[in-house]
């Protein structure tokens, strides 16, 4: 597992951006699709807004880009102020030139005998694609990644899943209180996630060092999900020096 320090997360969010632009260009350049995975969340609004900038001025078109995202709260209606569909079409799909054919958010409004199927297709039409390029990750300050929390397994599959007790506390804000906060999640599983050719986590933030420290320098384990990416060949976390601040 690679660790990459910068000085600020702005920083750290344009070298992302960057390597994001050069593989579109370079999949553009073969006339391929580029297959990203997405996050939502506090820790990619950098990068998204750094990719709006360099669409708006350096002309990097989205016309190849399929993006799949992590995960969606359920039950979610698309067009609620708290779906991650909202936020995606808010932080980078309104303001670039991907097709609005070529994104996928897990669907918060399926009815429940649905999930199933659903998920074992989205899965599908990754595999389709010939799987995830580059997948970007924030991390829980559990060790979740998507929302794969504590004790989810390394060949866990797209599924329904509870939301932890602190990634609902997390949340609640945003939801006006614990009790409006929704307790289950639709997520990619960890299996996808590892599968992605290139993965990239990014964290920032004292708040953030302790679980940065166990998911790199601690042992392997479903208690923290974040750390089956030591067993990925091409995964790098990059960091802030707050949220490295406890590395050895
Ligand atoms: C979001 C997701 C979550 C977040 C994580 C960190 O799509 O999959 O795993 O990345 O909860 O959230 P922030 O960035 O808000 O600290």
């Amino acid at each position: 597992i690679g660790t990459v320090v910068y000085e600020n997360s702005t920083i750290a969010s344009k070298s992302v951006a960057k390597e994001i632009a050069d593989l579109i260009r370079v999949k553009q350049a073969q006339k391929q699709p580029c297959i990203l995975g997405l996050a939502t969340g506090s820790s990619p609004k950098g990068l998204y807004s750094e990719l709006v900038r360099l669409h708006k001025e350096e002309g990097l078109s989205f016309k190849n880009v399929v993006s799949f995202n992590l995960d969606e709260y359920y039950p979610m209606e698309p067009d609620s102020i708290n779906s991650y569909v909202r936020f995606m079409k808010e932080q980078l799909f309104n303001h670039v030139d991907i097709l609005t054919e070529n994104y996928y958010i897990p669907n918060g409004k399926l009815s429940k005998e649905d999930i199933a199927d659903y998920c074992s297709n989205y899965e599908a039409k990754i595999e389709a694609l010939g799987g995830i390029d580059l997948q970007i990750l924030g991390i829980g300050g559990n060790g979740h990644i998507g929302f794969n929390e504590s004790g989810s397994l390394q060949n866990s599959k797209t599924r329904l899943v509870a939301l932890d007790h602190v990634t609902r506390v997390a949340a609640s804000n945003d939801f006006s209180g614990l009790e409006k906060t929704p307790r289950t999640a639709i997520t990619l599983g960890v299996k996808k996630i590892m599968e992605a050719k290139r993965v990239i986590l990014m964290a920032w933030g004292e708040g953030k060092s302790h679980i940065i420290k166990a998911s790199t320098e601690g042992p392997v384990t479903s208690q923290v999900p974040a750390s089956f990416l030591q067993e990925h060949n091409n995964a790098t976390f990059v960091l802030d020096q707050s949220s490295a601040s406890k590395l050895t």
